[in-house]
This record gives C-alpha cells, structure tokens and sequence, in this order.
C-alpha cells in the first residue's frame, strides 16, 4: 500500500485510491456482466450505472480513508522517533499522504543532525586537544618544582648556597604555574565569549608609557631599549577597554623582549590609519619569525620554539590572548616578521573624535 502512494507528489494524494477503486469498480463491473451473460438477467442500465457509480465513491472513500489513516500512523510514529516536530503541531495536518514533504523534512533534519554531529566532534576534538595542551603546559614547571624540592629535602638544604638557588628556581616554577594559569583562565573566559568590555576614552600614549616602566628592569637585562619611534606630546585618545588594552600591549612588548636579541630595540608608534582609526605598531630587531609560522602565531599553545626550557617562555597563550581583545573590540591585529631581521604586531584602535576628546578634556 504504502509502496503505490511513494509515487504520489501532490500535496495530498488522491491518485492511489481513484485508481484501486477504479480496479475494484472495473472487476465489479465484469462480474456483474458475467452474471447477466450466464443467468440472463438483464439489468436496467441505470440501475447498473448507479451500482457502479456507488461502488466506485465507496471504494475510493474506503481505500482514501484506509490509506490516509494507515500512512498518517507511520508517519507519525516516524515524526515521533526523529522529534522532527512536537507530535501536537501535526495532528490535523494534511501531511498525511504527502511523501515529498515528509521526504524534505527528513532529509532536512538528517542534514541538521549532521550538522550538529560534526560541530560536536570538532567540539570534542578541541576539548582533547585544549586539555592535552593544558597538562603539557603544567607539566614541566611543576616537575622542575618537584625536583628542586625533592633535592632540598634529600639533603641539599645543608648547604646555605645551594639552598637559596633551588628555592629561587623552584619560586620560579611556581610562578611560572601562576601565569601559565592565569592565561588558561583568560583565555577560557574569552573563548566562552564572556568579556564585557569597558570601553571609555583613554590616552594610548600613556599605556605604553605604562607597559615601558613595568618592562623596564626585564628589558634592561638583556640591555633591550623601549623607545617611541618619535615625540609624542599630545595625549592620543581611543574608544577601548583600558585594562584589556593595556594587557594586548603589555604582551607584545613582553614578546618583543623576549625574543628580541641582546642589545636591540623595541619600537612603539602610534600613527593615524584612516580617518577614525588609529595603528598602534610595536617593532622589534629580534629573532624574527619562520614564515611558515606566522599564520599558526594567534593559535592557543602554539610556539616556535616548542621546547621552551631553555627560554623562561611563556604559556603559548599571549598571543592568542591579544587576538581575543583586538577582536572582541571589532578591530584587528597584523603582523609582519622576517626570520632573523625582527617583527612587527599591529593592532588597530577607535580613535575619539576630535570634538568629543576637547569636550571631555573641558568636562575633566
Ligand atoms: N616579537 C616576536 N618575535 C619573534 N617571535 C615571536 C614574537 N612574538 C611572538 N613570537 C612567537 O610566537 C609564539 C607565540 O607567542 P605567545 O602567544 O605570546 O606565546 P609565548 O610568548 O607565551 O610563547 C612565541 O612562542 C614565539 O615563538
Ligand atoms: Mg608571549
């Protein structure tokens, strides 16, 4: 039954049962002419249209009937085991011998479970992959604080020396931990979309004069200087969230110290990109990036130089962290690296207008 109404393609179907009934009709028809030829009697020509006729709308309300009520069953039951729909939002629709329909539907919703099955899986993968990358992170400094620990306790304690260094590197494991986690927490916070930025207006110029002081001891230990690339008298205003911004800074200087090379230079400049933009460039004569590199830099946990020991490397998660901020304001971050000859990060910045940054100046 169901097999003759898959040919169907109207809305609702009416082709299977004026056909069946057409058949039974026809049979009728022969044997009614049968009986006349073997027992002679002979009807009266309406009489014998009207059987056939009311046999015919009989047949055809039977079967529609039969077949709407035996599709419509399975069809439900269909819709029911898919959740295709709320099984209520159907009950009287004439969707019950309309296979084309039924057909897109389920095709539809294969289509979306597929959908939302790669969507997990890519999901899940992520998940592994961001929790492997966690351990791995944790386990080096940890297993170095182990170490000199364990050290300290089997003995070396005795000596004044020895005590103090190992404890010293052992402080450093740890806070190494601490800003390791620290990032994973931001980066978390960021990735689940959950920052709310602070936007006010702020002066730029006096960011990096922030950032330049709170680097200036680590900079000065590989006699790295942070300059401006010119005077900058004026206070430059932005429309941005001062503490993030701060911190995007704050980590590409950071980077630029440390992959910067003995001696060199960390440039800053701020110039006007298009007329309600600013670019804020930080530069430096460092060790420059693989070109291969450079698409993976803003990805989490990815380093050049995976090893990291030697370095007093950071999570991975700086870079990945900026990008998050510079985004999350609509703007972006370029970069731009030569293995060997230096890099430079850029990031673009809303500049205030210049009447409202006079008017707030009258208002402070
Ligand atoms: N100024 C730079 N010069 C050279 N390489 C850089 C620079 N900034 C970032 N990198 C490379 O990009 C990687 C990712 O940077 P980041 O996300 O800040 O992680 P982290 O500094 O913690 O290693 C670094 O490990 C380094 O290899
Ligand atoms: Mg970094």
């Amino acid at each position: 039954m169901s097999n003759n109404t898959q040919s169907t393609s109207q809305r609702k179907s009416y082709r299977f049962a004026i056909r069946s009934s057409i058949y039974i009709t026809f049979l009728l028809f022969l044997i009614l002419l049968l009986v006349t030829f073997i027992d002679g009697v002979q009807l009266p020509a309406p009489i014998l249209l009207g059987i056939i006729i009311s046999v015919f709308i009989l047949c055809f309300v039977i079967i529609q009937y039969r077949v709407q009520r035996f599709i419509y069953r399975r069809i439900k039951k269909i819709y029911e085991d898919v959740s295709l729909l709320e099984s209520s939002n159907f009950s009287d629709r004439e969707i019950a011998t309309d296979m084309r329909t039924l057909k897109e539907q389920v095709e539809r919703f294969a289509r979306n479970k597929k959908i939302e099955i790669e969507t997990l899986q890519i999901r899940e993968n992520y998940r592994k992959e961001f929790l492997g990358n966690i351990s791995h992170e944790l386990k080096t400094p940890l297993f170095t604080v182990q170490g000199y620990i364990d050290t300290l306790i089997d003995g070396a304690h005795k000596d004044k020396v020895i005590r103090k260094k190992y404890l010293e590197r052992a402080q450093k494991g740890v806070e190494r931990l601490t800003y390791i986690v620290r990032d994973m927490d931001m980066i978390t916070r960021l990735e689940v979309g959950d920052m709310s930025l602070d936007k006010e207006h702020i002066d730029v110029i006096n960011l990096v004069k922030q950032v330049f002081d709170q680097f200036e001891m680590k900079a000065s230990k590989k006699n790295i200087s942070l300059v401006f690339d010119m005077k900058y008298d004026q206070p430059i205003m932005v429309h941005a969230d001062q503490e993030r911004i701060l911190q995007v800074i704050s980590n590409l200087i950071m980077n630029s110290i440390k992959y910067g090379k003995q001696n060199g230079t960390t440039e800053v400049a701020v110039e006007d990109l298009i007329n309600n933009k600013i670019i804020l460039r930080v530069t430096d004569n460092g060790e420059g990036i693989k070109p291969e590199y450079v698409p993976r830099l803003f990805e989490r946990f990815f380093r050049v130089d995976r090893t990291g020991s030697r370095k007093e490397g950071g999570s991975g998660l700086g870079l990945a962290i900026v990008k998050h901020i510079v985004e999350a304001h609509g703007e972006r971050i370029y970069v731009d690296s030569e293995l060997g000859i230096g890099s430079e990060f850029s990031f673009t910045l809303e500049k205030v207008p210049f009447k409202m940054e006079e008017g707030e100046l009258e208002e402070g």
